[in-house]
């Protein structure tokens, strides 16, 4: 058996070991194992949401965000940002038609040198309550040596066991994809704790709003719509004009939980917009200043702090190392 193959059966069994407890978080490297196990070697594309296109633009806070986070994002001044819009799954080829996630990513870089990576999804919750069913649910997904397909019955098993792990799922069959990648919302997802100029800290999760409104593909347009299209679109709306979207901060009420990204908070909660993102430039063709670097989804504190949630601490090492996987 390969190195590799052994590290990934000794995780396996790990997690399945001990079924309905609490196991401990897989490590960054059998986060990255598992994309692998389903995947192939990831060396030339991102094992999720492969498939992208670089922009650039940039993100200037309203008076609401300065009060609100003490972070050098949130300043008030025009801060850079290199941007990356994608679709969702490991497929690099797949078409702009699919019904997968759409990816807002973005690194601000403040004059200063403070730097801020997230990345954002086009669906308000993750496909995963915690880091160790995201990897339990990709590695019941490897394909059978003998038949090249899952087990079926394995994957069963796991979503009936599982069943929060179908909820993102659920919200794409009801959801049609975006019409563009600039007429979707784009959800944060995970619960960050902002520290306001007041020094009080505050739960939230942030959605980038289109200003352009949201606009889905039709079933017809699925159907006969090309299989790249997305970027194109893109190029010509910012030829005309900047894209926009605003950032909205929405904060929890009671009950609300904090650290499970499998749930929405209900849509009547406070809100405060705090800043307006503005794509100016898109890559020609592929390839750009996005592509060489990984939005590792980092922290900005003091201003933008993690919460407890587990799959928010679970994401910046497997970003780094499935980067230095593709560096390699
Ligand atoms: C346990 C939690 C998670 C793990 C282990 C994980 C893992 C990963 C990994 C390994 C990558 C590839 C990074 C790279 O090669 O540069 C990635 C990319 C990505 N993830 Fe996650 N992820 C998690 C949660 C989330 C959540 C909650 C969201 C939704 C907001 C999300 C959205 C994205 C997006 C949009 C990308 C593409 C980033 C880009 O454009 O470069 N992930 N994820």
């Amino acid at each position: 058996m390969q190195p590799r193959a052994v590290a990934l059966a000794i995780t396996a069994c790990a997690l399945l070991a001990t079924p309905g407890q609490a196991a401990d978080p897989p490590s960054p490297e059998a986060v990255v194992d598992a994309f692998e196990a389903v995947l192939g070697p990831i060396r030339t594309h991102r094992p999720s949401h492969a498939k992208g296109t670089c922009a650039a633009g940039h993100f200037v806070a309203t008076p609401e965000g300065t009060r609100l986070s003490v972070a050098p994002t949130f300043s008030g001044q025009r801060v850079p940002a290199i941007i990356r819009f994608a679709v969702g799954g490991g497929n690099p080829n797949a078409p702009d038609t699919a019904r997968l996630t759409r990816g807002l990513s973005i690194r601000f870089e403040t004059p200063a040198g403070d730097i801020w990576d997230m990345a954002n999804i086009s669906v308000p919750i993750f496909g995963s309550p915690t880091p160790q069913a995201l990897v339990e649910g990709l590695l019941v997904r490897r394909p059978d040596p003998a038949t090249g397909q899952p087990d079926q019955a394995r994957v069963n098993a796991f979503v009936a066991a599982n069943p929060a792990t179908t909820y993102q799922g659920r919200w794409l069959a009801q959801n049609n994809p975006p019409a563009s990648w600039a007429t979707t919302p784009y959800w944060g997802v995970n619960a960050f704790r902002f520290r306001g100029q007041d020094g009080e800290v505050r739960h939230a999760r942030w959605v980038f709003e289109p200003r352009a409104g949201t606009l889905r593909l039709t079933e017809e347009q699925m159907r006969t719509m090309p299989a790249d299209f997305l970027a194109d679109e893109l190029r010509r709306r910012v030829a005309a004009a900047p894209v926009e979207f605003d950032m909205v901060l929405q904060f929890p009420g009671p009950g609300d939980d904090l650290t499970n990204p499998t749930v929405a908070w209900p849509d009547d909660r406070p809100r405060a917009v705090v800043g307006r993102l503005a794509v100016t430039e898109v890559a020609p063709g592929p390839g750009g200043a996005c592509d060489p670097i990984s939005f590792m989804t980092l922290d900005q504190a003091p201003g933008v702090e993690f919460s407890d949630d587990p799959t928010l601490h679970a994401r910046t090492a497997p970003y780094a190392v499935s980067l230095s996987r593709r560096l390699q």
